[in-house]
């Protein structure tokens, strides 16, 4: 018995010390032409799709409500998915058939998984693969409207996807992702998750822009698609959009999510001393205000109220004078988001 715990110990010593030497050696292959043996890829597949099981567990999902998360899931699919999995309007590239493991066609691997796997997929990545997480931390709103838009991906024509993801003028051109593909003001609505750019000064546009190419603002799909903009390119697209007249919705998509306008106005120009909310219009809306003071009026409830969530939650950076914001975020209720997104969004967008 002794003999053999000591072959044991010895076995055990020697075995890690085996393995560095035949890595040493040069003689395993990392190369990726040859595959993985077919246990390999037996065991990576099965040990994520267990990871991801039990990962999405306990994970509550929101309803898919709001028809406007498919567009700003669209427009990220194209900019940061579809050159290693395609898309409805494009292979994959042959470049990706050379990765290990090859980024799958989705339509038929969507149905295999649950809405919260999916969402851990999305927000996570997956180890050893090349499929990467989110590029932003704390924004599962926009991860759960990716999976929103993974849903529709099986059945959805190469048509419906340029017209979600803006990758077609209204005469039906084909045209890339640029800024308009999200930003055009004839695509924006009542309910979109997007905002209008047009007629925020242009020192506002252009500190948030500096914020996202610096990772201080966080949002993966403006993180995706600002990365590589120079300081001269920043500066044009700011004066673009801020020369550009705010669309003004219209009266009935005005409030899809049913806040009080009237309570909203209330907190908006009183502000709540006892639970320390000040009057957003000491700071918002004044013709001679601080240019980095963003104009509200007229800007899509539901994106108003995403935005005043985060800073609440303490997730949103942006100008150099957004720690104002967090402050003045910091103590609303659900109810107050909800109203004041509704005042702001059915507020006259000419002051
Ligand atoms: C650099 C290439 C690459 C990019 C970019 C990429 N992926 Fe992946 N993705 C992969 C690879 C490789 C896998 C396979 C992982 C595996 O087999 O375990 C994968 C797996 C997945 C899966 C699981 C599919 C399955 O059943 O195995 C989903 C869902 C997915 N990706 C969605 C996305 C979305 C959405 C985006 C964009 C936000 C994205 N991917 C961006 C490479 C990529
Ligand atoms: C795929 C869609 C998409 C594309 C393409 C896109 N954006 Fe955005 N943009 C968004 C979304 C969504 C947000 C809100 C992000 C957030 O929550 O911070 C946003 C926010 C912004 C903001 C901040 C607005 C505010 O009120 O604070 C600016 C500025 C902006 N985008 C400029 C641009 C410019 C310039 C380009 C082209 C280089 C561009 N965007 C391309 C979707 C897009
Ligand atoms: C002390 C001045 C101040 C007060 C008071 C204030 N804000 Fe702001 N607000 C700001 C600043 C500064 C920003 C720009 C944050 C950044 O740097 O991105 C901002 C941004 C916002 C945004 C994001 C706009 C966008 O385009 O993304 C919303 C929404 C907003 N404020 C709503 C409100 C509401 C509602 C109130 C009242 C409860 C309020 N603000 C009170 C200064 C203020």
């Amino acid at each position: 018995m002794f003999i053999r715990w000591k072959y044991l110990i010895a076995a055990l010593v020697v075995a890690p010390i085996l393995g560095l030497f035949v890595a040493w050696s040069g003689l395993v292959s990392i190369g990726a032409r040859s595959g993985h043996w077919a246990v390999t890829d037996w065991f990576l597949h099965w040990s994520m799709q267990s990871s991801v099981r039990t990962a999405s567990l306990s994970t509550e999902v929101p309803p898919f409500d709001n028809p406007e998360m498919l567009k700003l899931a669209a427009g990220h699919y194209e900019a940061g998915c579809a050159m290693c999995h395609g898309s409805p309007a494009r292979e994959r590239s042959a470049v990706v058939f050379g990765m290990l493991p090859v980024p799958p066609d989705l339509k038929p691997r969507v149905p295999t998984w649950t809405d919260a796997e999916l969402f851990h997929i999305v927000e996570k990545g997956v180890r050893f693969t090349g499929m990467p997480a989110w590029p932003a931390e704390h924004r599962e709103d926009e991860v759960w409207s990716m999976v929103a838009f993974l849903r529709k991906l099986p059945g959805m024509r190469a048509d419906d996807y340029r017209a979600l993801a803006g990758l077609a003028t209204p005469s039906g051109e084909v045209t890339a992702l640029g800024c308009q593909s999200c930003h055009d003001e004839e695509r924006l609505n009542g309910r979109s998750l997007i905002p209008s750019l047009a007629g925020q000064s242009p020192e506002y546009l252009r500190q948030s822009l500096s914020a996202y190419l610096k990772g201080d603002r966080a949002s993966g799909v403006m993180q995706a698609v600002v990365n590589g903009l120079s300081a001269d390119q920043v500066a044009s697209l700011s004066a673009f959009y801020a020369a550009m007249p705010r669309k003004v919705l219209a009266a009935d998509e005005k409030n899809p999510n049913g806040g009080s306008v009237e309570d909203g106005e209330k907190l908006a120009r009183s502000g709540r001393p006892a639970d320390r909310i000040p009057a957003c219009l000491s700071c918002h809306e004044k013709p001679d205000g601080n240019p980095l003071y963003p104009s509200l009026s007229g800007q899509s409830a539901p994106y108003l109220a995403r935005q005043l969530r985060l800073f609440r939650e303490e997730y949103r950076g942006g100008t150099q004078f957004h720690h104002l914001m967090t402050r003045a975020a910091n103590d609303l209720t659900d109810k107050d988001v909800e109203d004041l997104a509704a005042y702001f969004a059915a507020r006259n967008v000419n002051r």
